[in-house]
């Protein structure tokens, strides 16, 4: 039997899930959508037979036609739909940020454990990367000992006018905080940001690009470069060192060009390209675990925490100085490990 989801915001990443629910993925359908732009979401519901338009997402998650939730809404109104969800009972799916303050996190945290059970995942993709996934298994498999520190670049060949500096932590390093939350299987312990020379193409105020220093609670020490006028495509790196060896991201997920004395590959043009199986892949876990009964990948845990090392970040960047990360107490809900 297939789950009727219901999609709140339609917008970039909200069109593309629609489309993979409907068109890639098995076990799912659209069976309703709604946006503060309604004109927006009845074009959506145009397209898509038998679904049903909702004036409101509170509507929507009260239908009962409606079995679980997509939320890519901004992530200012997260909060308040995935609330909605869990006190409906609802399996959600919430693109990051799960909301963009810890206290919005951590209202979220305490209703879900008040719930008793995990009704939240947060679309972290990463965790679903093909490469990724091989890195986590190399390191997690000991095969290069003990890993004590890890490089990491996020570039993003340009951003929009709408896009601020605070973003170069929230919206962009945020991905390499959860995989090295991830990667590691620990927490976040302190956050130093340098800030080189500024890129002349960068907006005025913007420090581009940055470079995150994140210490793990054991240790390891992760390096993120996150720029966000590389000009040349969507360029996303990652290398683990380990006492024995280290595990990188390969270059290329096509091919390699070799002509005329010289190799080339493609750089992804977005974060489209670059994870597009990433995305098809964590929804579908999502899907299925629903189809099961419960949920998996990134728990709200994971996107408190991931938003409270942002938040330690930006205070990281204006001080100067090296942050601690003050988390609350785990819940036993979330006691697997990150
Ligand atoms: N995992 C990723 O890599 C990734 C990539 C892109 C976006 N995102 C996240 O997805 C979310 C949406 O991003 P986007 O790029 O699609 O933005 P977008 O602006 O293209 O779309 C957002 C949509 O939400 C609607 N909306 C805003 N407030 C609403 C509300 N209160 N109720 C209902 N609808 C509302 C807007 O009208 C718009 O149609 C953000 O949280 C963003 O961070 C994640």
């Amino acid at each position: 039997m297939s789950i009727n989801v219901g999609v709140i915001g339609v917008g970039a990443i909200g069109q593309g899930h629609i489309r993979r629910l409907s068109h890639v993925l098995s076990g799912a359908r659209v069976g309703a959508v709604t946006d503060v732009d309604l004109d927006r979401a009845g074009e959506v519901a145009r397209d898509l037979p038998g679904t049903v338009l909702h004036p409101t997402g509170a509507a929507l998650v009260a239908d009962p036609g409606v079995d679980a939730v997509v939320v890519t809404s901004w992530g200012p109104t997260h909060e308040e739909y995935v609330l909605a969800c869990i006190a409906a009972g609802k399996q959600v799916f919430c693109e990051k940020p799960l909301a963009p303050t810890r206290e919005a996190c951590e209202r979220i945290v305490e209703a879900e454990t008040a719930a008793g059970r995990r009704l939240v995942m947060v679309g972290f993709m990463r965790r679903f990367d093909a490469q990724y996934r091989a890195m986590k298994d190399v390191v997690t498999g000991g095969e290069i000992g003990l890993p004590l520190l890890m490089h990491a670049a996020h570039r993003n060949p340009s951003v929009p006018d709408f896009f601020t500096s605070d973003m170069i932590i929230n919206d962009s390093a945020v991905h390499d905080i959860d995989v090295a939350r991830w990667l590691f299987d620990e927490e976040i312990a302190a956050v130093t940001v340098l800030t080189p020379r500024t890129s002349r193409k960068a907006k005025a105020g913007f420090h581009d690009p940055l470079l995150v220093l994140l210490e793990t609670g054991s240790g390891v020490l992760v390096d993120v470069e996150a720029s966000v006028n590389a000009g040349f495509g969507y360029d996303i790196r990652g290398e683990v060192v380990g006492e024995d060896g280290t595990v990188e991201l390969s270059e290329s997920a096509g091919v390699v060009v070799k002509r005329a004395g010289a190799y080339s590959g493609r750089v992804p043009a977005d974060w489209r390209e670059r994870f597009v199986r990433a995305f098809d892949a964590e929804l579908q876990a999502w899907v299925d675990a629903v189809a099961a009964g419960g949920t998996t990948g990134p728990s709200a845990w994971d996107g408190y925490a991931a938003t409270v090392v942002c938040e330690t970040g930006l205070a990281a960047l204006r001080s100067g100085a090296r942050e601690p990360v003050v988390l609350r107490e785990r819940p036993d809900l979330y006691e697997v490990a990150p």
